[in-house]
């Protein structure tokens, strides 16, 4: 039987010191502080079992026993069986890690979140667990518009230190790639700011932030009536906000209580000619076509899906877009309609798993338990699930440098105190992560503040 990893990996050589890393020193004991310093040497990790989730393996997961990995710098420049290592890489190293057994995964990837925002939504839950339903609340102007007020209301630091304190505990459950939308702000000043909140937040913490612009989230109390005006505003915010480098995608809410089809065109255009990806919430809680019309701008994902129909399955397999899956929102608001899981899989659509994180459907820190529900809410398998927030995330934000672990990819990856990937999905509220390795440096604990 494994059980490596019960011993604790000790490091051979040079490990690497609280004090020399970027994250060590006085800004950990604040709220961690980000990775200004040029990554190390040529370190080696080794006496692991790797879930590469390479296709090149021929294993589920993408397994190897006894793995080594060569990292360099910020990247991997090997990865493979221990015995298969060639003579040259195997001196030459500054650092070396025995990892006795454990499990190690590449950095998971959060690629749909909404983590900057003032307040809770803790009363709306319990009116809805009185009956009234998400719809409802919306339409009496509660829902995404109490969170704009309360985060209108909030100031910046307390914005900054609220989000900071959810992403450290996502970090330390191994993400170290964290999507987050603005779409609480609803005005240029506040969007900004929101955007703003999510690029600082990668300056203190050690993992990458994609920033997707939201405002066609919810209709602004100003813009009351007047939703095509609201439009033509979030048209016109837009190219600013991206000549000030806050926007890395573009996404929209098409849903009865927020935009119309016709409406979210209008965002995408803007967002094309500026040559920014869109993703989209779409068929959340209605078929409004979004998918197929997100599809037609080629969208990185759609998001949601529940009510996606096999037409717009069609749509988004032949954009190449990913399906991106919420079961934090679905188990939150108590759905009953599931995402057409079989359709996915049959017409090829890559799945991708998220927290979904928002005070109002998805009050959700962590992506482990996504992987759960993701296989007893909507049976995905563990693999489909591991490689959901992994290789499938990574696309979704349209990035290939990480989500498997391969020569020239990100030295992103995490060491878990399992023996076997398909434990990811199995435990509940028991966080097993040892070790988190960023840009090839290991990221010292922190305390989560606030
Ligand atoms: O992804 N669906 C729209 N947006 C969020 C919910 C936002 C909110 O309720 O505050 C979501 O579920
Ligand atoms: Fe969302």
């Amino acid at each position: 039987m494994r059980c490596g990893w019960r011993r604790q990996y000790e490091r051979r050589a040079g490990p690497p010191q609280a004090s020399s890393h970027p994250l060590g020193g006085q800004a950990q004991r604040a709220v961690g502080a980000g990775m200004s310093a040029a990554p190390g040497g040529r370190s080696l990790w080794q006496n692991c079992r790797v879930a590469t989730l390479q296709a090149g393996v021929n294993q589920p997961y993408g397994l190897i026993d006894d793995a080594t990995m060569v990292v360099d710098g910020a990247h991997l420049l090997w990865v493979g069986a221990r015995h298969a290592l060639p003579e040259e890489l195997a001196g030459g190293t500054s650092q070396s890690h025995d990892l006795g057994g454990a499990l190690v995964t590449p950095g998971l990837i959060d690629c749909h979140t909404h983590l900057v925002y003032g307040g809770t939504r803790a009363s709306e839950f319990e009116q809805r667990l009185q009956g009234a339903s998400y719809e409802a609340i919306a339409k009496a102007g509660g829902g995404i518009r109490s969170t704009v007020a309360a985060t209108r209301a909030a100031r910046t630091d307390m914005l900054l230190r609220s989000a900071m304190a959810r992403t450290q505990g996502l970090l330390q459950e191994g993400v170290t790639t964290l999507e987050i939308k603005s779409g609480y702000g609803l005005s240029l000043e506040h969007e900004r700011r929101c955007l703003q909140v999510a690029r600082a937040l990668a300056q203190r913490l050690p993992l990458t932030v994609r920033t997707t612009f939201l405002g066609a989230h919810a209709l602004p109390p100003e813009f009351e009536g007047r939703a095509d005006d609201y439009i033509d505003a979030v048209c016109a915010w837009l190219p600013t906000l991206a000549h000030e480098g806050l926007v890395d995608a573009v996404d929209a809410f098409c849903e009865r209580i927020a935009f119309s089809p016709a409406q979210v065109r209008r965002v995408f255009e803007v967002a094309r000619t500026l040559g920014l990806p869109v993703k989209l919430h779409a068929e959340q809680l209605s078929d409004q076509g979004g998918a197929a019309l997100a599809a037609e701008f080629g969208a990185l994902s759609c998001d949601h899906l529940e009510y996606l129909s096999e037409d717009g399955v069609r749509a988004m397999a032949g954009a190449g877009s990913v399906a991106v899956l919420l079961p934090g929102a679905f188990y939150f608001l108590r759905e009953t309609k599931l995402p057409p899981i079989a359709a996915l899989r049959q017409h090829g659509v890559p799945m991708a798993l998220a927290t979904d994180h928002n005070p109002g459907s998805s009050p959700v820190l962590s992506l482990l338990l996504m992987l759960n529900m993701a296989c007893t809410l909507f049976r995905l398998t563990p693999e489909e699930a591991l490689r959901a927030v992994t290789v499938h995330a990574a696309r979704a934000l349209g990035l290939s440098d990480r989500g498997m672990l391969a020569a020239g990819q990100r030295a992103d990856f995490c060491v878990w105190a399992l023996d076997h990937p398909n434990e990811l999905s199995y435990w509940l509220g028991r966080n097993r992560c040892q070790t988190v390795v960023v840009a090839g440096q290991a990221v010292p604990p922190s305390p989560i503040t606030n």
